[in-house]
């Protein structure tokens, strides 16, 4: 991450940073200096709910209309990652269109710009990613950072990477495209585990696997799930984990139809060995069978239970003396 410009002095402490300005006002006096805001000009209003409250803002991307809360929860701020962060970030060095102004502004201000002054690298990775080629060749708009990033109430509040809201908030996105992978996840145990609300990191999401800005396809050397890589992948939590480890099925299409319809398009045009060629073919057989003796086991018993309901009723109608039920 690239440094702001002006980071060295609002990581100064409040008095110290006072004391500078208060220096900066008489050396310059005549050139007319602008002394950066802090917080509180911007909270004076925005933390008083007699000052600002819910409007309805057009997304000027997306053309969505939402509902947006101007109360800004300071302590939410100060907990998300600028706001912890030690460089000291205050309002205005993301609202830039603020600097300067003091008191009343105008209503709409420009959207703040992530990636100029700030994450050119992470969003250089990201936008000239394979990923995002593929997105655009199959005509999906690629997620905006604050799509990844978005915080529990507003955008401002940027999570920090263990967050439990960001994480889930991941998967969600990558869920939006793919959206067979993440059903496939949350049938398996990582993912189970997940959708139980178990979002720490110790259970890997979408991007512990496959990383987060530049994702590479699995056949790909440099893959994190590839062959090369997956021990290492699977390694940073199951201590341990060997070559036959890894072969484990991250995704287990076979609980999923479209694997059938496939399986059945490739028996058409390749024959059995075309589908026995896929691994999780002979998973699949074994899923249909255990499947196939729980709903014998259930039919079973369902049929039984059925018959005896019946009995009863009829006993009850026999003894019942003409009650209505
Ligand atoms: C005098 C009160 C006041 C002060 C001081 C103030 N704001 Fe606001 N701000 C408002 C109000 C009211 C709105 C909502 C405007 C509307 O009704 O649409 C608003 C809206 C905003 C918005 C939303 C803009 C948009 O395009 O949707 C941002 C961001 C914002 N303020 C940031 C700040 C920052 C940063 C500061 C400090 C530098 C600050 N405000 C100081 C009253 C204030
Ligand atoms: C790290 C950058 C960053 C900082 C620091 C920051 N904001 Fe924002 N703020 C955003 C982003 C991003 C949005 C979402 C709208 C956009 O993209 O322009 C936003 C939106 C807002 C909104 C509109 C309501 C909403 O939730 O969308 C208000 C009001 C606001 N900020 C006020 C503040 C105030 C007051 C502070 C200082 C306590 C502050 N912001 C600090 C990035 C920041
Ligand atoms: C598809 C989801 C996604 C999108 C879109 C995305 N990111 Fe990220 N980003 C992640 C994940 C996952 C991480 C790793 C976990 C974390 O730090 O939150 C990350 C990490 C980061 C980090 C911290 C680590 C680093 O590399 O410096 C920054 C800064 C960042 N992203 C900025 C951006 C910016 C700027 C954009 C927009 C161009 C963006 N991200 C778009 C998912 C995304
Ligand atoms: C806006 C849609 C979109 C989002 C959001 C998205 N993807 Fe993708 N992804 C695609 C497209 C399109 C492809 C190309 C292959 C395809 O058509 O499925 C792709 C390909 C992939 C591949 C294979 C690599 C390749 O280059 O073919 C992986 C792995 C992947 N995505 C994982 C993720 C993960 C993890 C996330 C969340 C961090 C995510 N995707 C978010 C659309 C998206
Ligand atoms: C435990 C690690 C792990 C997690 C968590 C995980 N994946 Fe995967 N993913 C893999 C592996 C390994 C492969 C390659 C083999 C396969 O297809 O099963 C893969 C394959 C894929 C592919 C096919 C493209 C390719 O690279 O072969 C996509 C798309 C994908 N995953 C998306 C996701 C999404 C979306 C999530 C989150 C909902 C997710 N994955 C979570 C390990 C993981
Ligand atoms: C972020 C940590 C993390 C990563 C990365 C991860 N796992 Fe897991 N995995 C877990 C946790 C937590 C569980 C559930 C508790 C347990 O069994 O340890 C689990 C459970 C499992 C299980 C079932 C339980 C068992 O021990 O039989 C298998 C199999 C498995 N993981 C395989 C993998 C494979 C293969 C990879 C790499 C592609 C991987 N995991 C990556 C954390 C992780």
């Amino acid at each position: 991450m690239r440094a702001r410009k002006r980071a060295g002095i609002s990581g100064l402490s409040i008095s110290l940073r006072s004391l500078l300005a208060f220096f900066l006002f008489f050396a310059f006096c005549s050139g007319g200096l602008v002394i950066a805001q802090e917080i509180e000009d911007c909270m004076e209003c925005h933390g008083d709910p007699e000052k600002v409250g819910r409007v309805a803002r057009v997304d000027r991307e997306t053309g969505e209309v939402k509902v947006v809360n101007m109360l800004v929860e300071q302590d939410a701020f100060m907990q998300s990652a600028h706001g912890r962060s030690k460089e000291g970030f205050v309002c205005i060095d993301c609202h830039q269109d603020l600097d300067g102004v003091y008191g009343e502004h105008k209503p709409l201000l420009n959207t703040v710009d992530c990636i100029t002054f700030c994450h050119d690298d992470p969003a250089a990775e990201f936008l000239e990613s394979t990923h995002v080629e593929h997105m655009k060749e199959k005509e999906k708009t690629p997620p905006r950072c604050t799509d990844c990033h978005m915080g529990k109430n507003s955008a401002r509040e940027t999570p920090v990477a263990e967050d439990a809201f960001h994480r889930s908030n991941v998967n969600k996105t990558c869920g939006q495209c793919h959206e067979d992978y993440l059903f496939t996840y949350c049938t398996n145990m990582h993912g189970q585990l997940s959708t139980l609300g178990v979002l720490t990191d110790e259970v890997p999401n979408c991007y512990d696997c496959h990383g987060g800005h530049d994702i590479l396809k699995s056949d790909n050397p440099d893959s994190n799930v590839g062959e090369n890589h997956k021990v290492e992948t699977c390694g940073k939590c199951h201590t341990g984990a060997g070559k036959n480890f890894v072969k484990h099925i991250a995704h287990p299409a076979f609980k999923t139809r479209k694997f059938y319809a496939e399986a059945y398009k490739t028996f058409t045009e390749k024959g059995i060995l075309g589908v026995l060629a896929d691994p999780q073919s002979y998973l699949a057989l074994v899923f249909v069978l255990y499947m196939g003796i729980i709903a014998q086991a259930f039919s079973m018993f369902g049929g039984h239970a059925l018959l005896m309901w019946i009995r009863t009723l009829l006993d009850e109608r026999k003894g019942g003396g003409g009650h209505d039920h």
